[in-house]
């Protein structure tokens, strides 16, 4: 069994974060993101992993090389232009030989792989699809299934009055499992997407295609700000089982500076008496100077938060400065190396 990763996404809606890091590897607690989708693979006794790039994958290879430091074999497919998501797995077929778990690279979830692999050879299906419960599926893949399983109905980004109609909330989760059949479904060369495309294809063949519900793990799509700052509350809440937050960074933290537990912080930091940090993940080398206040945050490496200055429910990106008695709001997401004179409030 193997593993391929669509990572090649320019990553827009994560923008200004996404500007010099690429959102596979944009850090979600401290740790680059593709490591969690690395986790649950190895779990599942999974270790031959092709990540499938487009949008600056050096960054991407040499962060992560050849994987034995994380346990497991990783190789690189890089399409010279993007080719959609279906399109980059026909474009990695050289590497693809057998059933093949294929995950878009902004998920997190908890997803027991094993389970889902297992599903798939009791149903003896050709593709099958995990599927979560959402509120709104009408930023998502919403796919209707029968009482077998099987999938009836793939409607990518499915507007409002359809969902309302259609009065269902299960959307495709992201991971699928492929047999190398699927592979003929998809020219070679094209840009195709398996939302619009390929599934829809599936189902016209009349393949056995199925959907598999998850019922109690964590899922979230890393796609935005709003929800990379919510999987860092769910972190902190305690709420994805499995994942262990490392706690071993050693940073000179300031006796007279409170900092709570929920917080993680990263090695080399600088915490100065009377500063103030709550439910917020600090990266390394960064500087908090006296009484400044960070709280529901996330802050990127190197950045330095001056005296007095407070951050609330907001992400600030690599090598900011933050002046003296600034203030950054709810909402705001300060790109790298923004520089916010003293006082200023965004
Ligand atoms: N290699 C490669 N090439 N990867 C790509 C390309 C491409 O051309 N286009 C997108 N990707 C990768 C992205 O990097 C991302 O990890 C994944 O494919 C999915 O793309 P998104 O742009 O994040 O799609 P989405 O979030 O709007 O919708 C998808 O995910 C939802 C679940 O979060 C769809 O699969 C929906 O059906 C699904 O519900
Ligand atoms: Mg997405």
């Amino acid at each position: 069994m193997q593993a391929l990763i669509l990572a090649g996404g320019k990553g827009t809606r994560l923008r200004p974060l996404t500007v010099y890091t690429p959102k596979p590897i944009v850090p979600v607690v401290n740790r680059p993101f593709l490591l969690y989708q690395i986790e649950i693979l190895s779990r599942a006794g999974i270790s031959d992993i092709v990540l499938s790039l487009s949008y600056q994958p050096d960054k991407i290879e040499d962060l992560l090389g050849d994987g034995s430091e994380f346990g497991v074999r990783l190789r690189y497919v890089t399409e010279p232009t993007p080719m959609g998501t279906g399109g980059a797995y026909r474009f990695a077929a050289d590497e693809i030989r057998e059933t093949t778990i294929v995950l878009n690279g902004d998920i997190l979830t908890d997803l027991d792989i094993s389970d889902l692999i297992a599903f798939h050879r009791n149903q003896q299906a050709e593709a099958t699809i995990s599927l979560v419960r959402v509120e709104d599926p009408s930023t998502y893949g919403l796919v209707e299934i029968d009482p077998e399983s099987r999938v009836k109905r793939f409607l990518e980004k499915p507007a409002k009055e359809d969902v309302a109609e259609l009065g269902m909330n299960t959307i495709n989760a992201g991971v699928y499992v492929l047999e190398p059949s699927i592979l003929d479904l998809i020219p070679v060369g094209e840009n195709r997407s398996f939302e619009y495309d390929v599934f829809p294809k599936i189902l016209e063949n009349g393949k056995a295609f199925c959907g598999y519900v998850m019922e109690k793990n964590y899922w979230r799509d890393l796609g935005n700000p709003k929800s990379y700052l919510e999987a860092h509350r769910d972190f902190f809440a305690g709420g994805i089982s499995g994942f262990v937050i490392d706690r071993s960074a050693v940073s000179d933290i300031a006796t007279a500076a409170l900092v709570d537990k929920g917080s993680v912080i990263g090695t080399g930091c600088v915490i100065k008496p009377g500063a103030k940090v709550t439910l917020s993940a600090i990266g390394q080398g960064v500087h908090i100077d006296e009484k400044a206040v960070v709280e529901n945050s996330v802050i990127w490496s190197h950045t330095r938060i001056s005296a007095g200055a407070e951050i609330r429910n907001a992400i600030v990106g690599r090598s900011c400065h933050i002046g003296r008695n600034a203030t950054v709001t709810e909402g705001s997401v300060l790109g790298d190396k923004t520089s916010l004179s003293d006082y200023t409030k965004v």
